[in-house]
């Protein structure tokens, strides 16, 4: 997007790029994200092989329950395309007009002060006139930012998600989010070949605990609720536990630094809402940094944290949402487990429930 504008950037990568083209994320894109990476001129290949979806189906109560997307928010679906393909086909496209990618580059350090922004790295020094940290949770921009500037606000969840991959065709057409009272289990994919599924799991459960018989009956014991489905297993090609929090810094920026992405906020996982805020992050930070660059205003940049953090809080809340709703809290006591079906039947069964789901899952303009 930078290179679009005329605007020459330089990528500093901790990983190779063998690394950061297998790492398994989620795989949800947003009608907006879709649009960027079109625009972009990087998405050709996610529309050949990407999913379109129309809906996603709620299962719970021994009924399976449509949200379709096409009639609650006309226009505007869904593409199941694996985060790691976006990063494979960002980093073509970047090599291919011949942009700085540097992988594996060690000791990162942030000066973001003006008059004179810059990095250092392996002994070398970069001077830049802006900083995009753009490098996750665990990333060396967020902690440059000295104590005292940032407000933080976080959650942690009771439980975690056990996400594998399998080499078996999906056994739904689409997307399946189940609740269960052994937890929740939700039914994705990547190909017509390759399905992916998650699993609530306890905080401190360990891969060691879950070999692949269990996993599969934990599955089939969660989703073949409804009378005739039945779960198809395969061979597990990838397995990893994800921790779920929620997680925002304000502001998202200081200096010349401008946070995007993970670097300033987490989502639990429920409803696919990080990589999508990352794109939206970025969209903002482009148009922004071309009004300074090319108008000599700063005026974008000076907002860019307020602009995100609207979105950020929507996506926090709906994240939150679709967790509580569809997971098993051991806090819960029976009277909160009946709220969380009558909320389930609620959004179910009124127009305007299942507009409020498929409008945030599709993601606002
Ligand atoms: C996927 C991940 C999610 O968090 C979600 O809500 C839906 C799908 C996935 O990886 O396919």
């Amino acid at each position: 997007m930078l290179h679009l504008r005329g605007i020459s950037s330089v990528v500093l990568e901790k990983r190779s790029r063998d690394y950061v083209e297998r790492r398994v994320r989620a795989g949800v894109l947003e009608q907006g994200t879709v649009d960027t990476l079109v625009a972009a001129g990087v998405g050709e290949r996610m529309l050949r092989e990407g999913l379109p979806h129309h809906g996603i189906e709620l299962r719970y109560g021994g009924q399976g329950h449509r949200i379709a997307f096409d009639k609650l928010v006309p226009g505007r679906a869904i593409t199941v395309y694996g985060q790691q393909e976006v990063v494979k086909d960002l980093i073509a496209a970047r090599l291919a007009a011949g942009g700085d990618v540097r992988f594996e580059v060690e000791d990162v350090a942030v000066h973001a002060l003006e008059p004179e922004p810059y990095l250092t790295f392996g002994g070398e020094r970069l001077d830049c006139d802006v900083i995009a940290g753009c490098d996750g949770f665990h990333g060396v921009s967020r902690p440059s930012i000295p104590e005292g500037v940032l407000s933080v606000f976080e959650r942690e969840y009771p439980f975690a998600w056990l996400g594998i991959l399998a080499r078996v065709a999906p056994s739904s057409d689409e997307l399946i989010y189940a609740r269960n009272e052994r937890g929740f289990a939700l039914h994705s994919m990547r190909s017509p070949s390759v399905s992916r599924f998650y699993l609530q799991v306890p905080a401190d459960a360990e891969l060691g605990e879950w070999p692949d018989e269990r996993i599969w009956a934990e599955l089939k014991a969660r989703l073949e609720t409804v009378p005739g489905f039945e779960l198809t297993t395969g061979e597990i090609t990838e397995r990893g536990i994800t921790p779920m929090r929620a997680f925002v810094a304000e502001p998202m920026q200081y200096g010349r630094l401008y946070l995007a992405g993970d670097a300033a906020h987490i989502v639990p996982p429920t409803g696919a809402k990080g990589l999508n805020l990352a794109v939206a992050d970025v969209r903002v930070l482009t148009e922004a940094l071309d009004a300074y660059f090319t108008g000599g205003s700063d005026e974008l940049l000076q907002g860019y944290s307020q602009a995100c953090l609207k979105r950020v809080w929507r996506a926090q809340h709906f994240s939150w949402w679709m967790t509580t709703l569809l997971h098993t809290f051991e806090e819960d006591d029976p009277y909160a487990r009946r709220l969380q079906l009558s909320y389930l039947d609620y959004v179910t069964s009124s127009e305007a429930a299942a507009t409020t789901l498929a409008e945030n899952y599709v993601g606002l303009p």
